[in-house]
């Protein structure tokens, strides 16, 4: 039997409205517009507005990715949406944007895989797809990180944004996703987390102690060494060479890390796709927004193989290579 690929037909991004720059944030914190780009790449970030939820950017994301792939709500069997920050504890974020959009009927489920959702929820889908069960899936990764920052702590404040991506992934005979890479550790948890919840308890704290906490330096140290392996292993899945990628989209964390992942793929950096200036970390919504900024500026063209990546809380480390 012919073996039967995903393949990204459309994408689609939402950000909100309001940019912060980093001049913003030296109002706020002790900060330097030099230190958050020297060590961070990071210029500028946006943040949701008041009552804007994850669950909008989402809609607005998926709805651009349908328009651009010409392709109905009503013909979608499947959404998987990657977020840590969900609207609500229940139901679901896939379940509110399905409603929204008019899919009502499909299967819709959020993964949390923090800042690795989704990579994650890219890699199900693909599993649908292949084995039959769906033929037009709805993939989506949107967050309101900014919403769990602690706007005190330097620290980690100056790092995230909000924002979302979607992609339209239909069943084809012709690649497609070649290889997709799921990992995680959860014995490296208290590095990077938010240790409150339902089931904990919430804290007599501002926010109710929910507040991003992050060992910056371990947890670089960690991402770099991890995505090393992570880029051979994904190669090797898809039995590809460095010099078959024409394109890294890889997770918007810190340009330094996406530099040593580059120079460990041997790519110059006018391969890769660059973000984070203008976005930050927004977790699962960073590697779909840089796809769809990717695709829309034209640098990503049809018949391209891109290698996707992301890292992040958990740890949970996860990869795509496709052809565009
Ligand atoms: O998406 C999930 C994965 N997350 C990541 O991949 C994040 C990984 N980590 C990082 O990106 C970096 O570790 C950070 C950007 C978070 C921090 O950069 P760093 O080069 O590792 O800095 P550091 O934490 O070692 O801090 C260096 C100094 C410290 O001061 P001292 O102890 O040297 O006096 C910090 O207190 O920088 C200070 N610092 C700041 N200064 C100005 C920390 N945050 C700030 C700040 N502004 N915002």
């Amino acid at each position: 039997m012919a073996p039967i690929y995903s393949r990204i037909i459309a994408t689609g991004s939402a950000l909100p409205e309001r940019a912060v720059s980093n001049a913003d944030l030296e109002k706020i914190v002790d900060t330097s517009d030099e230190w958050i780009r020297t060590r961070t790449g990071i210029r500028q970030r946006h943040i949701a507005a008041d009552g804007e939820t994850t669950g909008d950017l989402a809609f607005l994301a998926a709805q651009r990715a349908l328009e651009a792939a010409g392709v109905k709500a009503s013909e979608l069997d499947l959404i998987v949406l990657g977020t840590t920050t969900p609207d609500i504890i229940f139901p679901s974020t896939a379940c509110l944007v399905q409603q929204r959009l008019g899919a009502n009927g499909c299967a819709a489920f959020d993964v949390n895989a923090a800042c690795s959702g989704f990579m994650y929820a890219l890699g199900i889908a693909d599993k649908f797809i292949k084995s039959g069960q769906s033929k037009k899936v709805l993939v989506i990764g949107a967050e309101t990180l900014t919403r769990m920052v602690d706007w005190n702590e330097r620290e980690t404040c100056v790092l995230f944004g909000d924002g979302a991506g979607a992609v339209v992934l239909e069943a084809s005979g012709e690649p497609g996703i070649y290889a997709t890479c799921m990992h995680a550790d959860g014995g490296y948890k208290e590095l990077l987390w938010n240790p409150v919840g339902v089931s904990v308890g919430f804290r007599d704290e501002p926010n109710h102690g929910v507040r991003i906490k992050m060992a910056g330096r371990e947890v670089f140290k960690v991402a770099v060494k991890t995505l090393d392996s992570l880029v051979d292993e994904t190669l090797e899945a898809a039995g590809m060479h460095e010099s078959d990628i024409d394109w890294l989209i890889p997770h918007q964390a810190n340009l330094r890390i996406i530099e040593a992942t580059a120079k460990r793929l041997q790519m110059p950096m006018d391969r890769v796709i660059v973000t984070v200036d203008q976005h930050a970390n927004t977790s699962s919504g960073s590697v779909p927004l840089a796809l769809d900024y990717a695709v829309r500026s034209g640098k990503v063209q049809r018949g391209q193989n891109l290698l996707l990546e992301a890292f992040g809380g958990g740890f949970t480390w996860a990869s795509a290579l496709l052809r565009y």
